[in-house]
């Protein structure tokens, strides 16, 4: 019988000090806690580190791409192409303005929007198309642009796993279309709950502005809302920490790289297949180390024999056509994206964060290798 494990590894941990503690004390000892200038600091240190012209702050990744949806007019009937390897809100976006969700299978290597796969899905109903950065590995961006230039479809990106990624030499954020970002604690960088949407296009970032606001427009006095908005502004005191983490994230996106690399290192000949490395058009932004089993393994019996040896691990990402409420509403079913499905199968996500310790580290490569055997 094994015994239970005295070491606890944690899947991951926000990178927090003394400084954000100053920001948000400052900020919470000014007693203006929204819509001060806190908000609109972090928006400017955000746009400069996507390199994008505008950035507005929203309350979580899946309200700026609910937001992103208006911006692209998706409304009842229409529909949206997206993919099936991400988080449910990539999806659930669409939803939410009354369209139907169009999932196109991803690239084994890259678990990213396959864009010949996205052509195929294209119909007269198609709306808008949401490609994902998963893991923090930036998607086939030009030549999903070249499609939706080529068709008139509004691009949005869903980069909440991908701050600090680049394509083509240039970060996310920086490409021109609405780009989301999402700061929940295991991300990059973490406000608590938060999230926030690039552009480069002025119009679309008052509309942003106005969204998340209840509508409220720029000129317009409190009690005056021109369009139905919502209330999905940012405080103050998370922007505080947001500016924060913004302004160690070289530091935080080294550190997760270092141990992204060492992982690889440590990995070598365990027979499971790592992440995969950068190319000259793709760097990576290291959210998560997600290794892949060899076909036929039993995912979920080595993801439990490792939380007995005290290493906590996630399933990233069961495919969001598969789960139970999708099923019910669509009708989706196994073998419609069998890409994805293979995937959702054998990834499993080791513990990762920028700070992990080297000692902690080799347990979890050890243990892997000990329950693989
Ligand atoms: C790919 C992807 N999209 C959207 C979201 C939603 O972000 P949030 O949790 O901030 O709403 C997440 C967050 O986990 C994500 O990973």
């Amino acid at each position: 019988m094994i015994q239970p494990a005295t070491r606890r590894v944690p899947l991951s941990a926000p990178w927090l000090d003394e400084r954000d503690e100053e920001l948000v004390l400052e900020t919470l000892r000014s007693g203006w806690l929204s819509l001060g200038p806190t908000g609109p600091r972090f928006e400017e240190l955000l746009a400069e580190a996507a390199g994008a012209r505008h950035c507005a702050a929203v309350s979580s990744g899946t309200a700026g791409l609910h937001l992103s949806m208006r911006l692209a007019g998706v409304g009842p009937g229409d529909e949206v192409i997206t993919s099936p390897f991400s988080f449910v809100a990539s999806a659930n976006c669409a939803i939410y303005e009354g369209a139907t969700p169009v999932f196109a299978d991803v690239d084994p290597r890259t678990y990213n929007l396959d864009p010949a796969a996205v052509e195929a899905a294209i119909t007269e109903r198609t709306k808008a198309i949401v490609a994902v950065d998963i893991f923090g590995y930036p998607c086939e961006l030009d030549p999903l642009i070249e499609l939706c230039d080529r068709h008139g479809i509004p691009l949005v990106e869903d980069a909440c796993e991908a701050l600090g990624a680049r394509y083509k030499g240039r970060p996310l954020g920086s490409h021109g279309h609405p780009t989301v970002f999402a700061f929940y604690p295991n991300k990059q960088i973490t406000t608590g709950e938060g999230g926030a949407v690039t552009t480069n296009d002025e119009g679309e970032h008052e509309l942003l502005v106005s969204l998340r606001n209840q509508g409220r427009l720029e000129t317009s006095s409190w009690l005056l809302h021109g369009r139905l908005g919502y209330n999905y502004r940012l405080d103050d005191v998370s922007a505080a920490l947001g500016i924060g983490q913004l302004e160690k994230l070289d530091r935080i996106l080294a550190g997760r790289a270092e141990v992204a690399a060492r992982y690889t290192q440590l990995l070598a000949g365990a027979g499971v297949e790592p992440p995969l490395a950068d190319d000259e058009d793709h760097v990576r932004s290291w959210f998560v180390y997600v290794v892949k089993l060899p076909a036929g393994s039993d995912r979920d019996a080595v993801a439990a024999q490792m939380q007995e040896r005290g290493v906590a691990t996630a399933p990233y990402v069961p495919s969001i056509h598969l789960q139970p409420y999708m099923r019910d509403r669509y009708g989706f079913r196994e073998g419609m994206l069998p890409v994805s499905e293979d995937c959702s199968a054998r990834t499993l996500a080791l513990p990762f964060h920028a700070r992990l310790d080297r000692d902690d580290q080799g347990y979890v490569v050890e243990t892997l290798r000990t329950v693989l055997q």
